[in-house]
């Protein structure tokens, strides 16, 4: 009998068709709807492995659910989605996805930095309306990126990419973790900052922590109130990770310039949201590593991780003991 793996969304069967002599793939048949609760715990109830999104709650009731799960597949790096300990707990592996999807977050978070700093989402959009009707010395200026100060707050493997790309524009790099980074300070000139003077030294303040109880409103109205008035601050982490009522007041009051979101608490928000109706915010659908081979990447690391763990090997990419 193959071990029954529970996929739970919709992907492309070409990435499932070498593991299927090994797998009985059972598969949530929709790309862009996340399977409902109730379908989950069933699906779940005789599964051996589960390949899931960051959509999925992997909690306690699930895992009681759950009695012959071996290996939770997160198809992110992130893993705030999952109750860790309770897997721990019931000897269920929890991998993730990292290094795959790093370079082209980063990517994305310079793009996001910049489209932020230059407004290019809202001269786009200008355009788009038929606002042009004439070049003027101030039309929809922005601020320059190019030798200012970046603040990466988490400079793991996303925050150091970032940094390299902030290198490329001349810029200073700050950065604050629980620990210092020799490497970075090495080979990038990042400079160590204790929070609260990254805070006030930053023209960019970049969030890239992971969501911890540490973390959670880690960006509150204290922290806004530290940032310089012209501070653009950008989120490529998870939405807990800011008080967004915070936030919205730091925007609207002037307490910072700008901001550039790709993720937000409650995902997926509306249009109506208080913050994207902001335009000094550009507000991206948590687009962080969504290029076609990353993402294609990220799925092929989960179902390696699977693999190694049902043919008795480490896991390549473990977040528990199992
Ligand atoms: P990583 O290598 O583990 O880096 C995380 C960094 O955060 C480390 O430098 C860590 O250093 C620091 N950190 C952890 N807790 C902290 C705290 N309380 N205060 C300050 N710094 C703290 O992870 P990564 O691969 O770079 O990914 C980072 C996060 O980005 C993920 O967890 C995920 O939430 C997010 N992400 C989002 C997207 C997207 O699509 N938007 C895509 C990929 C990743 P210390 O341990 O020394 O503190
Ligand atoms: C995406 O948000 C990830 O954590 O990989």
């Amino acid at each position: 009998m193959k071990p029954v793996i529970y996929v739970t969304r919709k992907i492309p069967e070409s990435l499932l068709e070498p593991y299927q002599d090994q797998f009985a793939f059972r598969m949530w048949e929709k790309a862009d709807e996340p399977v409902p609760r109730d379908v989950l715990l069933k699906e779940v109830n005789d599964a051996e492995g589960l390949l899931c999104l960051l959509t999925e709650q992997i909690d306690r009731e699930l895992l009681d659910h759950a009695e012959k799960l071996k290996i939770v597949a997160n198809m992110a790096v992130g893993f705030d989605n999952v109750d860790v300990a309770a897997a721990e707990e019931k000897g269920v592996t929890v991998t993730n996805t990292p290094d795959v999807l790093t370079a082209t977050t980063a990517d994305l978070t310079f793009a996001l930095l910049m489209a932020t700093a230059r407004r290019i989402v809202e001269a786009s959009e200008y355009i788009k309306k038929d606002a042009w009707e004439n070049w003027s010395p101030y039309l929809l200026a922005g601020a320059d990126v190019h030798q200012k100060t970046i603040g990466i707050v988490g400079m793991g493997r996303i925050g150091q990419a970032v940094a390299s790309r902030a290198k490329g524009f001349d810029m200073n790099v700050l950065y604050h973790a629980r620990s210092r980074k020799p490497d970075a300070e090495q080979e990038l000139g990042a400079v160590y900052k204790e929070f609260d003077e990254l805070l006030a030294e930053a023209d960019f303040v970049v969030c890239l922590v992971p969501l911890t109880d540490e973390t959670a409103n880690l960006f509150d109205r204290e922290a806004f109130g530290k940032m310089k008035r012209s501070a653009v601050f950008v989120n490529v982490s998870r939405g807990g990770t800011v008080d967004e009522n915070a936030l919205y007041d730091a925007l609207t009051d002037g307490t910072i310039r700008a901001a550039g979101l790709d993720v937000f608490k409650g995902e997926p928000i509306s249009a109506d949201h208080q913050l994207v109706k902001l335009a000094n915010v550009v507000a991206l659908p948590h687009i962080g590593s969504a290029s076609e081979e990353t993402r294609s990447k990220m799925l092929k690391l989960c179902l390696d991780n699977l693999a190694a763990v049902f043919n008795g090997k480490d896991p390549l990419t473990p977040v528990n003991n199992g």
